[in-house]
């Protein structure tokens, strides 16, 4: 499973022939700048909850490469409404799909789509393909839901929001990752607006000190399971 970080809460997932985008929010972010929507691989994006900074690029990249569009109930009408192909899903439930299974898991966090209509309740992803799984906590605050995670599924790599204000900062990721029994994490939600701005040095240090690690990829740079 190869994982590409796009900037914010934005992913692309390759398991094997299969590309996944998750959140997409690249138009609107000057630090991704670098990254053309255009040039992206879509068959599937999959949609944590309905704020502008995890759907912005959406409807244009499963337009133009008839990706599946898979979110919960409201999310994935929505988008359905719109024309585009979709799968839609609510928490707790899994599906097996042809590169993996997916299943939706809560979020403490809000879903208001930027018009302010009804987005349904927040969620994360927890991905199992290719003999590797991963958790996308999505935008949530640290919740003892994550301990339901381990209990089904053993973890290789927990994808966690570290920038505090909207979402979980360092140390609730830190207890987060101790709750999901995974100590390889990969921080996101960081440094895209003023509120979130943190101090790379710091956060790695103190997952380091906690047995763990933090990895913070620059936009546009990739990892392998
Ligand atoms: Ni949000
Ligand atoms: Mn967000």
């Amino acid at each position: 499973m190869q994982i590409t970080f796009y900037g914010h809460a934005s992913l692309g997932l390759t398991i094997g022939d299969t590309h996944i985008l998750v959140d997409p929010f690249i138009t609107g972010n000057p630090k991704a700048s670098h990254i053309d929507i255009d040039s992206l691989s879509a068959d599937f994006i999959l949609v944590t909850h309905a704020h502008q900074d995890h759907i912005l690029d959406v409807e244009a990249i499963a337009k133009r490469t008839g990706a599946v569009v898979v979110s919960n109930y409201e999310i994935a009408t929505h988008y359905g409404n719109l024309g585009i192909e979709n799968h839609p899903m609510n928490h707790g439930g899994h599906w097996e799909f042809e590169f993996g299974t997916v299943k939706y898991v809560n979020a403490i966090h809000t879903s208001s789509f930027p018009d302010g209509s009804y987005g349904g309740q927040p969620g994360g992803f927890v991905i199992e393909g290719e003999h590797k799984n991963i958790y996308i906590a999505g935008d949530t605050a640290l919740t003892m839901d994550m301990k339901l995670i381990p209990m089904r599924t053993p973890l290789d790599l927990a994808i966690l929001p570290i920038g505090d204000n909207f979402t979980m900062g360092i140390e609730d990721a830190i207890t987060a990752s101790d709750f999901v029994e995974c100590d390889k994490v990969l921080g996101y939600h960081f440094d895209t607006f003023g509120y979130i701005e943190i101090d790379h040095e710091a956060a790695k240090r103190k997952f380091f000190d906690a047995n763990k690690d933090l990895m913070l990829l620059a936009i546009g740079e990739s990892i392998t399971l």
